[in-house]
């Protein structure tokens, strides 16, 4: 059966109440990714869980240049469930672009593999994901993981930690679980203080929920 039209007061409502449970400044970037399925699911987790932006590094040309014409691509937003309609996604051509355009803006990066790489290592549960201001959280395309250079411009590799046989998770399973503590972690803060270093506590805490029951109907 088709899902009835939502109307426009239904997502204008949707849109001002989850706006302040964003996490402002937080970007996840996506290298090189082989499937069109795997960016829509990134996507999705990044909508689903209020990460600011998406970055794809895309030098094969998959995505369009320019936002409006993106969001209107069948695939990618089917593969997001709509997810993309509602999230800021910007391509790049190579990683150095990528990373030459976050460091200009102050970004920090962390990467994210389930494999030791460059100088610092740590598994999820161990970060402090809100010591920066603004974060950048990379990961790696599907068959060889993260690149060297992306290693080599990060602060740290974060892994999520293993217990079976197979070395890895896949693209949209590992960017949900690590975009969830990411946003944990910046929502309580974002919570608790409005600048920078822990400043600007507040005297009432910010929700870091929206509880069952006041959500509206979009998906
Ligand atoms: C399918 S995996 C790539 C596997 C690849 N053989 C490798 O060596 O990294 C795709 C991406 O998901 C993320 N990923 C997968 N498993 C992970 C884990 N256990 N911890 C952290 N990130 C993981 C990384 O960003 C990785 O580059």
């Amino acid at each position: 059966m088709e899902e009835p039209k939502k109307s426009k007061r239904s997502v204008r409502q949707r849109a001002d109440q989850i706006k302040p449970f964003r996490c402002k400044n937080l970007i996840a970037v996506i290298e090189d990714p082989n499937s069109v399925f795997n960016t829509g699911s990134v996507i999705r987790n990044v909508n689903a869980l209020g990460v600011e932006k998406v970055y794809v590094v895309d030098p094969r040309r998959a995505l369009a240049d320019n936002w409006e014409e993106l969001r209107e691509r069948a695939k990618l937003s089917k593969a997001s469930v709509s997810a993309v309609k509602w999230t800021f996604v910007k391509r790049f051509d190579s990683t150095e672009e990528c990373l030459a355009h976050l460091e200009k803006n102050g970004f920090v990066s962390v990467v994210t593999s389930p494999h030791v790489k460059g100088k610092e290592n740590a598994f999820l549960h161990e970060v402090d994901f809100t010591k920066h201001a603004k974060l950048a959280v990379w990961f790696g395309t599907e068959s060889k993981g993260i690149s060297e250079l992306a290693v080599d411009r990060s602060e740290m590799c974060v892994s999520v930690p293993m217990f079976g046989m197979i070395e890895s998770l896949n693209l949209g399973t590992s960017s949900g679980i690590v975009l969830y503590e990411v946003t944990k972690q910046r929502r309580e803060y974002q919570s608790k203080y409005s600048k920078r270093k822990k400043r600007g506590e507040r005297s009432t805490p910010l929700p870091v929920v929206i509880q069952h029951g006041e959500d509206s109907d979009v998906d």
